[in-house]
């Protein structure tokens, strides 16, 4: 039986909320989103249940990680609907703060990330991730959560807040849960709403040159003859432009030619249409 799940919206009400938690000894997870949500979220939701006592789902269409071209007036938003869902969901609370809440008057401190920040979307987005460590940041000062939850669909994000909550002490620890998947391999995004028709028939194309490509460098092919044979792939299959497809050391993001660490991550980012779309997937 689902029943109406409680919002708050005010830093004092959520602060109050937990503190009772705490009192009576619960753990508590956090799991951040921008809202629309898919079941990919769901199962972020069902893993911060069973990790903890008491899961905080946060809904905020953050600003300061759009850019001034980007998709922030056309983000899908449709709150009603994400609440319906996560009052049958595992989630105790709902943190939708407004903008005017989450960033006060005069608001004048920004997190500034190098590192894993700096390749890839930070090439192509370059607010991005300043807006993403900053949020963060409130979020989990905010919630101070034991644990939070991201999605590897964002991969590099999962990476660029592992680096800052290491930099920063924060008192957390991150756990990143796999990519959920419709049948067909093509990632849950809330951009998938996007797409036209002949374009949601395309995108699956993303994830399959993308497993082909890791299985081929598992066996030892060339990394840059591999990934130039992919992106050809990819423009055949009708993706206009692509932003990136490289392979990259796992934890630091550094080019494999100059990797440290032990596993290696495949990232993408390409254009169907006015979409921009992202994948990622482990060299096994
Ligand atoms: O992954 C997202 O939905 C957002 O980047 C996040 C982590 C909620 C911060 O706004």
């Amino acid at each position: 039986m689902s029943k109406d799940i409680k919002v708050v919206r005010t830093v004092k009400d959520l602060r109050a909320r937990v503190a009772k938690w705490r009192s009576s000894g619960k753990t508590i997870a956090l799991v951040p989103t921008m809202g629309a949500l898919h079941d990919g979220h769901l199962s972020l939701v069902e893993l911060a249940a069973k990790k903890s006592d008491k899961v905080v789902v946060s809904i905020f269409v953050n600003p300061r990680q759009f850019g001034p071209k980007e998709d922030l007036a056309r983000y899908p938003r449709d709150e009603a609907a994400d609440l319906a869902r996560l009052s049958s969901s595992d989630a105790n609370l709902v943190w939708a703060p407004s903008v005017e809440e989450m960033y006060g008057d005069g608001f004048a401190t920004q997190i500034v990330m190098e590192g894993p920040a700096e390749p890839l979307e930070g090439e192509f987005r370059p607010h991005h991730f300043g807006g993403v460590a900053t949020v963060c940041a409130k979020l989990f000062n905010q919630v101070a959560p034991d644990i939070a939850i991201f999605g590897e669909k964002d991969f590099q994000q999962l990476c660029v807040l592992r680096q800052m909550v290491r930099d920063l002490n924060l008192p957390l620890t991150l756990i990143g849960a796999p990519t959920k998947r419709e049948t067909d391999g093509l990632a849950l995004s809330s951009r998938n709403a996007y797409l036209t028709e002949p374009e949601r028939k395309i995108a699956p194309a993303l994830y399959a040159t993308l497993s082909e490509l890791a299985t081929d460098i598992a066996k030892g092919a060339d990394v840059t003859a591999a990934c130039a044979n992919a992106k050809l792939k990819l423009r055949n299959a009708g993706f206009q432009k692509i932003d990136y497809l490289d392979v990259r050391d796992a934890q630091t993001l550094r080019p494999a030619s100059d990797a440290t660490g032990e596993s290696l991550r495949i990232l993408v980012a390409a254009f169907l249409g006015r979409t921009r779309l992202i994948d990622n997937v482990p060299v096994p």
